[in-house]
């Protein structure tokens, strides 16, 4: 088989270490990839959101499979594309994407289907906004409607911050496009989870529970990041909040989505608050999460290629995956000034030390190989990402493996899985 994997991130980079090992894979291709992805997948030039090049690119090189890493292509319709010309993809069709891409179509779906998640209200008028956050109370939540990297939702602890962030969204428009509408929800308090599962519509097949770390700083001080680390196994998705998720989030999600003919074919990832009531639904993305992928896909002890292919042939209750025992823990070594305007160019060093590493692996994100130098380009740079016995031992293990790796400016997270640690 050849593969064409689209993308060029952490995540993407842990795609393809794992869909190499596929005895069905003879060649695989990454568009556009990275410095990583480079050694072990062929880097094709066509960036993500170019669907019909993309398409012409699967057409020529008759690629088996194209799996799509990023949401952008998939909000702007990739599935769509490649379906009418006959080419098989892995991920949700553009009305299914609309799931990640508009806050106020998930909120809505959410509602209709007696999903828990926080109650809500939708505006597109600033004043309607503002007259109804002034029944509620703070910390108000306010979440700009369509795709934003991340930084689409703001948490306002007053109401003058909460008027700023409403006029930022639909008078300044300072999330352009994405400013057309915006939700105000209530504020949950809990523990977040992440929790990814394969869907061809009809079956869920879930995958290892996850927990990622948003903000920046130690302690989760600081602005939102798209991700600075994450574990898995996480231990708040107990076996009754896995079984939950289920029966209440997912089960209902896909009948609601059938009854507006929406058909949803690839990962579905809910980001989620496990309150004091349950589970509750914060956000859902249309793809694999990043970094959640790296410390999943590590675990993950079946061949991925034949998962993927039942998602799409609608199969998927004739497939199952194992897992290994261990648990895995990702760190993300960042470049300096992330998530703000950050550094590029910086040489990377002791990489090579890591090159024969058991017990882990360094994913590439923002990486580029020039000459016989690992320069920065991104400013996620690295996903260090580690197996161990217990959580406990893959943060060792991932830890000590940072210890060897250096570049002027680089900065990460001391406390990745503390959380699960407290609580073994
Ligand atoms: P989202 O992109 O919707 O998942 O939001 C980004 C982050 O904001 C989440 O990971 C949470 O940390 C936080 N957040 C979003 N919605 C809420 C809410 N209703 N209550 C508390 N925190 C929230
Ligand atoms: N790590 C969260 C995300 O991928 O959106």
């Amino acid at each position: 088989m050849k593969v064409l994997l689209i993308g060029s991130g952490g995540r993407e980079h842990a795609l393809v270490w794992k869909i190499r090992q596929s005895s069905k894979v003879q060649k695989i291709y990454c568009a556009p990839g990275n410095g990583g992805i480079g050694e072990m997948a062929e880097s094709v030039a066509i960036a993500p959101d170019q669907i019909q090049k993309l398409a012409d690119f699967a057409e020529k090189e008759q690629i088996d499979l194209t799996v799509v890493g990023p949401e952008l292509p998939l909000t702007l319709g990739i599935a769509d594309h490649f379906e009418k010309r006959g080419l098989k993809l892995f991920g949700p069709n553009r009305a299914a994407a609309q799931l990640e891409g508009s806050k106020a179509f998930a909120k809505e779906i959410l509602k209709e289907n007696r999903i828990p998640t926080a109650s809500f209200e939708i505006f597109s008028d600033a004043t309607l906004a503002k007259r109804y956050l002034a029944q509620q109370q703070p910390p108000y939540v306010v979440k700009a409607d369509g795709l934003a990297g991340g930084k689409g939702v703001l948490i306002c602890p007053s109401p003058k911050e909460a008027e700023t962030a409403i006029d930022d969204i639909l008078v300044r428009r300072l999330f352009g496009q994405t400013g057309e509408k915006l939700v105000i929800e209530e504020f949950l308090k809990g523990e977040e989870a992440s929790f990814m599962a394969l869907t061809d519509g009809e079956h869920i097949l879930p995958l290892a529970s996850s927990q990622d770390h948003k903000r920046v700083f130690d302690g989760d001080r600081g602005p939102n990041t798209g991700g600075m680390g994450a574990y898995s196994p996480a231990p708040v998705v107990t076996p009754e909040v896995h079984r939950r998720i289920l029966d209440e989030i997912l089960r209902p999600l896909l009948r609601g989505l059938k009854k507006r003919e929406v058909h949803y074919s690839g990962v579905i990832y809910v980001g989620l608050m496990i309150t004091e009531h349950g589970p509750k639904v914060l956000e859902f993305n249309a793809r694999f999460g990043d970094p959640e992928c790296q410390p999943v896909i590590m675990r993950l002890n079946s061949d991925l290629v034949p998962l993927l292919e039942a998602t799409i042939e609608g199969k998927l209750d004739h497939v199952e995956a194992k897992w290994h025992k261990d648990a895995a823990v990702c760190v993300v070594l960042c470049a300096k000034g992330y998530p703000g305007p950050y550094e590029k160019g910086k040489e990377i060093r002791g990489l090579e030390k890591l090159q024969d590493w058991e017990r882990g692996f360094v994913f590439h994100a923002g990486t580029a190989n020039v000459g016989d130098r690992w320069l920065t380009s991104g400013g996620r740079v690295l996903g260090v990402t580690a197996l161990g016995k217990n959580i406990e031992e893959a943060v060792g293990e991932a830890y000590r493996a940072i210890g060897e790796i250096e570049w002027e400016g680089m900065h990460y997270r001391k406390d990745i899985a503390q959380r699960a640690l407290k609580k073994g």
